[in-house]
């Protein structure tokens, strides 16, 4: 049995220490945000935010995870109430076919914790692991942009 901190809550997850993240997310917690891509830690899919760093879930057994916050897209908001991050991608239409904009926000909102005011150049190369097949990378971008300046009025800060 493993403890392990996702999205504010204990749980304690009977499986193998070796299984990823990824599976236990969503085969035992019912998360299905994070999606199964590649499995190789290669497309990014699968990304979700363990202690404010964005990781690659298919490849983070949850040995790894004693203790350690973990946070998946439906930590970020709900249908009602979206979080910044995520109102930002539903107004720019970021999505295509959706399956990469999980993992995408995953790595915006990690982005965006640690730093409010990225420069377009630091957004691009933050959000480079992160593939999208359909190829809506530029409105990705914009809506990375668009979220810093929700963020900030959330907190009712200025611009840079
Ligand atoms: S499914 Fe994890 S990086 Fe592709
Ligand atoms: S929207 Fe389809 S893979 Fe990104």
């Amino acid at each position: 049995m493993i403890r392990l901190h996702v999205n504010g809550k204990n749980v304690d997850i009977d499986a193998d220490p070796t299984t990823p993240l990824l599976y236990v997310l969503r085969d035992h917690l019912q998360l299905n945000g994070a999606k199964f891509g590649c499995g190789l830690g290669q497309c990014g899919a699968c990304t979700v935010m363990v202690d404010g760093k964005p990781v690659f879930s298919c490849v983070t057994p949850i040995a790894a995870l004693a203790g350690r916050r973990v946070k998946t897209v439906e930590g970020l908001g709900t249908l009602d109430n979206p979080g910044p991050v995520q109102r930002a991608f539903i107004e720019e239409q970021a999505a295509q076919c959706g399956y990469c904009i999980p993992g995408m926000m995953m790595r915006a909102q990690a982005l965006l914790e640690s730093d409010p005011n990225p420069t377009p150049a630091e957004i691009r190369r933050h959000m480079n692991p992160n593939l999208c097949r359909c190829g809506t990378h530029m409105r990705i971008l914009r809506a990375v942009e668009r979220a810093a300046g929700l963020m900030k009025q959330a907190k009712g800060g200025g611009a840079k």
